[in-house]
């Protein structure tokens, strides 16, 4: 009998999956919960594209360009994360991308019903496109975009549940004299020592 080619065991923690997943959303803003997730999805898929929904009806406290930033910047050291957006079905988009599977999180029993429903209209729309869910680690199943921008927008701390990248851009935006109050202090120094030299 022919010898079966050795298989190379993979590395612990990655599933090797072939193909290409869509992990879709609003991210408005990226949470710890969604970065976790993300890291998670990229061990199990060679590829991983993470798509921000462009025509959302909601009105959307970060632009899909501000979006696509902060995640671009918080998966910087993912090579196989790559940061898109899409407008329209998502089964669509996910065609376009010759995407295999949809990566969903859910976080408590709460996200389930809805994530369901998701998951069987978009079987109902493409039945070759699998939706796999994934847990966010367990300190992350409260943590959600709407309820950071009501803490954030009420000044409440969101330190811990967003990357400290999200929480700058969410006091930037929300308060614009932070912007102007962190430039004042990256000049001071600068000031200090012109102010030095004229002396002597
Ligand atoms: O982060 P969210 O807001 O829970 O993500 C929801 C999202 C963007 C995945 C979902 O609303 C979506 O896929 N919208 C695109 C339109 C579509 O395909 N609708 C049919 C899905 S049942």
């Amino acid at each position: 009998m022919p010898a079966l080619p050795a298989r190379r065991a993979p590395k612990r923690g990655r599933l090797n999956n072939k193909g290409t997943a869509l992990y879709p959303g609003s991210f408005d803003p990226p949470t710890n919960g969604h970065l976790d997730l993300i890291q998670r999805g990229s061990k199990i898929f060679e590829e991983l594209v993470v798509a921000i929904l462009r025509n959302s009806e909601k009105s959307p406290m970060f632009s899909v360009a501000e979006r696509s930033e902060m995640l671009r910047v918080l998966t910087a050291d993912l090579p196989n994360v790559r940061i898109d957006t899409f407008d329209g079905l998502m089964v669509e988009h996910a065609k376009s991308i010759e995407a295999t599977c949809v990566l969903r999180g859910i976080r408590a029993i709460s996200d389930y019903e809805y994530e369901l429903q998701m998951a069987l209209m978009n079987r109902k729309l493409e039945p070759t496109l699998e939706t796999v869910f994934m847990m966010p680690a367990d300190k992350y199943s409260y943590v959600s975009s709407r309820l950071v921008r009501e803490v954030a927008q009420a000044g409440g701390p969101v330190k811990g549940l967003v990357p400290e990248f999200v929480e700058r851009k969410l006091r930037e935006k929300l308060d614009p004299a932070y912007k102007l109050g962190e430039a004042r202090i990256l000049e001071e120094p600068r000031r200090r020592t012109r102010r030095r030299k004229k002396k002597a």
